[in-house]
């Protein structure tokens, strides 16, 4: 019989080579829609292949529904929070997938949010949109709508950048802060992994920095001007940054999420912006996202940027994720090359 494959979402114009073939089953997932998992369960019956989206959770009970042939899980994203990762490879799952392709364009909307969130954009764009500039009090004045700068300046000639997690997004991003005359970089990593230091000796002298250092959590938290959060989520940074972790930040300093909603205890952040214990947030995830509504008490904090996790969303970089993850579910399926295989650690 030829291999069903299950596809939840359409994937546009990276469709026809899946489509084209005569060797296949593929059941799409027919709306706009995120996929609704009574559906995947039913259709994901003994499938070969799967292609899943961020809101599709692959757990013991959808592998459970597919049953012994399924081969390839592949997904349209570079993170895996959604993946029970343990399970997968496991026994009858040889391998699952994922769209590597996606480092630039995320860099690029981290350094965005840093500048938005440092520079009041949530509050000065919003009263331009309101017709509120022409108000008396808020024509050009020296001090008005002031935020901390990015880069170096004649009163504050250094600047240091923070990076919970230090993988290839934060290191793009590291690259195209080189330019804003950043001085010292401090990373922390995860507890399991060794510090590179040939690594870190030969970007200190490529960028030119006073200091790039791992540090542990405390001087992440005490020391960063702006702290970027790009790890890969999951349970080790579950609220990494709480209460605890804010109090310890400059109350100058800003914080950017890129990576996942479940690294920051929101409540915790809400309460540290409107307390003012650090200045700002640019974030493009949100714990329990995408059920966010104008109640949400980080929507309500003016400090605070929020864009709805459009982190890789170029035309240039989605239409890569998602051609790179119908070749990665063809070749899964019919054991070929899958050309952005994340192996199971051994
Ligand atoms: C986006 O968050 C992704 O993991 O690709
Ligand atoms: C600002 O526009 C300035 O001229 O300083």
């Amino acid at each position: 019989a030829r291999p069903k494959v299950v596809v939840c979402k359409d994937l546009g114009p990276a469709m026809p080579p899946l489509l084209e073939r005569k060797d296949v089953d593929i059941v799409v997932w027919p709306e706009d829609r995120s996929c609704e998992r009574a559906w995947l369960l039913e259709n994901i019956k003994g499938a070969a292949g799967v292609l899943v989206l961020l809101p599709d959770k692959v757990n013991q009970e959808l592998l459970d529904a597919a049953g012994t042939n399924l081969r390839v899980v592949s997904t349209v994203s570079v993170g895996y929070e959604h993946i029970d990762v343990p399970l997968i490879g496991a026994e009858r799952h040889t391998s699952w997938l994922y769209a590597d392709v996606l480092t630039e364009a995320v860099a690029d909307i981290t350094i965005m949010l840093a500048l938005m969130a440092g520079r009041n954009d949530g509050v000065a764009y919003t009263l331009v949109k309101n017709g509120e500039w022409c108000k008396p009090n808020l024509g050009w004045s020296p001090f008005t709508f002031c935020g901390p700068q990015l880069s170096t300046s004649l009163s504050s000639p250094t600047r240091t950048v923070g990076f919970l997690g230090f993988g290839r997004i934060a290191q793009a991003t590291l690259s195209r802060l080189i330019p804003f005359g950043i001085t010292h970089c401090i990373y922390t990593g995860s507890p399991t992994s060794q510090p590179d230091i040939a690594r870190d000796d030969a970007l200190q002298a490529k960028y030119n920095l006073k200091g790039l250092n791992r540090v542990d959590i405390d001087r992440l938290a005490r020391e960063s001007d702006v702290l970027f959060l790009l790890t890969p989520g999951g349970k080790e940074t579950y609220h990494l940054v709480d209460a605890a972790f804010l109090r310890k930040m400059k109350p100058m300093s800003v914080l950017v999420n890129t990576s996942r909603g479940s690294v920051v205890d929101s409540d915790a952040l809400a309460t540290a912006l409107r307390e003012k214990w650090i200045w700002g947030a640019g974030l493009d995830v949100v714990e329990g996202e995408p059920a966010i509504t104008s109640n949400h008490p980080l929507v309500k904090e003016p400090r605070c940027v929020m864009v709805p996790h459009i982190g890789s969303a170029t035309f240039q970089t989605r239409l890569d994720m998602a051609t790179l993850a119908i070749d990665n579910l063809i070749g899964g399926v019919f054991g070929g090359e899958m050309p952005a295989e994340l192996k199971r650690p051994a």
